[in-house]
């Protein structure tokens, strides 16, 4: 079954979004495999998002995400890279449909309240990163 990582962000927790999130997921028909919650460090921030490194908003992006705690989590089930992606909605909230979390419940691109993986092989990436047992 397809796998996939998701982060509920730090303004996510805060906002006391993490039940609504998960919720959704689950609705959707998604499983929840594994799930913690945790604060990262900014080693595993700046590993986590490699690929931006060099974009001029990494510095502001390891800032929010170290910023409180979040919670981490494999969800699985058919498509699920895809289907988390939809249920998130476009990555800036501005953008996103309304009915997608961040369309629902964000303004901000920073605070953009959660992560999902963009591909399988990247959610095997983050899941090896986050959940190494
Ligand atoms: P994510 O990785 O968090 O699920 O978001 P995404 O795939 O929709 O977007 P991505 O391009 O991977 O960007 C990662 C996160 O960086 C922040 N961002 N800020 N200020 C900016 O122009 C900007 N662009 C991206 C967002 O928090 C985005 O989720
Ligand atoms: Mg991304």
């Amino acid at each position: 079954m397809e796998q996939t990582f998701v982060m509920i962000k730090p303004d996510g927790v805060r906002k006391n979004l993490a039940g609504e999130c998960i919720r959704r997921y689950e609705a959707r028909g998604l499983r929840l495999h594994k799930m913690r919650l945790d604060t990262l460090t900014a080693e595993i921030a700046q590993e986590h998002y490699g690929e931006h490194a060099d974009k001029p908003f990494f510095g502001e992006l390891v800032k929010h995400v170290t910023s409180g705690p979040v919670v981490l989590m494999i969800l699985e089930g058919e498509g699920a890279v895809a289907a988390v992606r939809k249920t998130n909605g476009a990555t800036n909230p501005l953008d996103s449909e309304p009915g997608s979390i961040r369309g629902d419940f964000g303004l901000e691109i920073t605070q953009n309240i959660v992560h999902g993986s963009d591909s399988v092989a990247n959610a095997q990436r983050e899941i090896g990163i986050f959940f190494k047992t």
